[in-house]
C-alpha cells in the first residue's frame, strides 16, 4: 500500500456534498481536499471560506481534468452520475460517486466497461450502510453461520416527514422512492443473502402527505417484494412521512435464527420513565444515523486508492439499479415485473 497523501476534489456541495466535503477537509486521514466544483457561486464560496479549499471550478470539464487531482468525489444530482464518472475515469482519476450509479442500466454497464479498461483506478459507489458498524457486524455474523442459511430480508428506509418537501423538489432527478431510498436496502439485502440473482419484483405505494409527487409518478410510501433464484425473498418499505424520526431498520431471517438492525430508531441509550410512560428520543435523519458510516466509507475509498482491496464492486451498483428499476416499472404497471 502507498502512503502518499491523496489530492481530492469534490463536485456537488448540496445537502450531502457539504457533509462529504467537511469530512474530507477535516477528518479523512491520507487525503487532502484541494478543489471543489459547483455551478453555484455561493457553494464555492462556502468551500473556500469554511474549509479553505484553494481551487474552485464552475465547470465540471475543467474540474475533472485538473492535473493536481488524484481522485474525485461526486455528490451531484443522480442524473449526472454516470457521465461524470466516465469523464473522471477518462481523465485518469480515482472516483467515488454517490448512489445510485445511474437510473439507466446501459449507463451502468458503460461505466463498468470503462472501469475495466482502467484497472489501476478505483471506482466506488456510495452504499454507505455497508460501512455502518452494526450492519457490518450482522454481515460478519451471517458469514460465520450465526442464523443458518439466510433466506428472507425485511428492510425499511423511513424518513421523518419534511413539511418543506425537499424531496418533492428533488423527485424529478431522484428516480423515485425505490431508486432513491430502497436502493440502499436492495444493496444490503443482496450483501446479506450472498448476492443471489434477482428474478422478479412487485411494487405498490401510496401518497399520504405530498400530492405534488403524483406529477412525476412518485409516491411518499412505497412497498416492494423481490424474488431471487434459489428461493430467497426481500420485503421493502420506504417512507418519507414518519412522524417520529428517521428509522432505517432491517431483519435478516435465516434457517437457524434472525438478526435485527436499527429497529426502534433510538437516538441513544437513554430511556425516560415517568407519568407519561416509557420512551426514548428518536434519530432525526440519515446523517445522525449514519454519520460514522459516512466517515468509514470515505476512509475505505482513500485506502482503496492507496492499494487496499475495494469494499464493493461496480456490478453491485448495477444490480441495485436493475432491481430498483424493476420496482419502479412495477409501481407504474401494477404488475410483477421481470428484473
Ligand atoms: P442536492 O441537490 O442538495 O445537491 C446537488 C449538488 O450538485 C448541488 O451542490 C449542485 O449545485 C451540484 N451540481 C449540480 N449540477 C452540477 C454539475 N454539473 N457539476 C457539479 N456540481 C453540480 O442533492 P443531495 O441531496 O446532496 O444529493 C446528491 C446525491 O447524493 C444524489 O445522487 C443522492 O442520491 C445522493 N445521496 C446519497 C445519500 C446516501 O445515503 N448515500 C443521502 C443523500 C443523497
Amino acid at each position: 500500500m502507498s502512503d502518499k497523501t491523496l489530492n481530492i476534489g469534490i463536485a456537488g456541495l448540496g445537502r450531502l456534498g457539504k457533509r462529504h466535503a467537511e469530512q474530507l477537509a477535516r477528518r479523512t486521514l491520507g487525503a487532502r481536499l484541494v478543489a471543489a466544483c459547483s455551478p453555484v457561486a455561493a457553494e464555492l464560496a462556502w468551500a473556500r471560506d469554511e474549509l479553505g479549499v484553494a481551487t474552485l471550478h464552475e465547470d465540471f470539464g475543467a474540474f475533472v481534468r485538473d492535473p493536481q487531482l488524484d481522485a474525485v468525489v461526486l455528490v451531484t444530482p443522480t442524473t449526472l452520475h454516470a457521465e461524470q464518472t466516465l469523464a473522471a475515469l477518462d481523465a485518469g482519476k480515482h472516483v467515488f460517486v454517490e448512489k445510485p450509479l445511474s437510473l439507466d442500466l446501459a449507463d451502468c454497464e458503460r461505466v463498468e466497461a470503462a472501469a475495466r479498461r482502467r484497472p489501476e483506478l478505483v471506482a466506488m459507489v456510495g452504499f454507505v450502510r455497508r460501512f455502518d458498524p452494526s450492519y457490518a457486524r450482522a454481515r460478519a455474523d451471517i458469514a460465520a453461520g450465526a442464523i443458518g442459511k439466510p433466506f428472507l430480508v425485511r428492510s425499511q428506509t423511513c424518513d421523518m416527514n419534511d413539511p418543506e418537501g425537499f424531496f418533492v423538489r428533488f423527485a424529478p432527478t431522484s428516480g423515485g422512492i425505490f431508486m432513491d431510498c430502497s436502493v440502499h436496502d436492495i444493496d444490503l439485502a443482496r450483501w446479506m443473502l450472498g448476492n443471489p440473482k434477482a428474478t422478479r419484483a412487485f411494487a405498490s405505494g401510496t401518497i399520504a402527505l405530498h400530492p405534488a409527487l403524483a406529477e412525476c409518478g412518485d409516491v411518499d410510501n412505497g412497498l416492494g417484494i423481490i424474488e431471487f433464484e434459489g428461493g430467497a425473498r426481500v420485503m421493502l418499505y420506504a417512507s418519507r412521512t414518519m412522524a417520529h424520526g428517521h428509522e432505517t431498520a432491517t431483519d435478516i431471517i435465516g434457517t437457524a435464527g434472525m438478526l435485527s438492525v436499527g429497529v426502534g430508531a433510538q437516538r441513544d441509550r437513554v430511556v425516560t420513565r415517568d407519568a407519561g410512560g416509557v420512551r426514548h428520543g428518536a434519530l432525526t435523519d440519515f446523517f445522525e444515523r449514519f454519520g460514522e458510516a459516512f466517515q468509514r466509507e470515505m476512509d475505505a475509498f482513500v485506502q482503496a486508492c492507496r492499494g487496499a482491496p475495494p469494499a464493493l464492486t461496480l456490478s453491485d451498483a448495477t444490480e441495485a439499479t436493475r432491481i430498483g428499476l424493476a420496482l419502479a416499472r412495477s409501481l407504474r404497471s401494477g404488475m410483477p415485473e421481470p428484473v
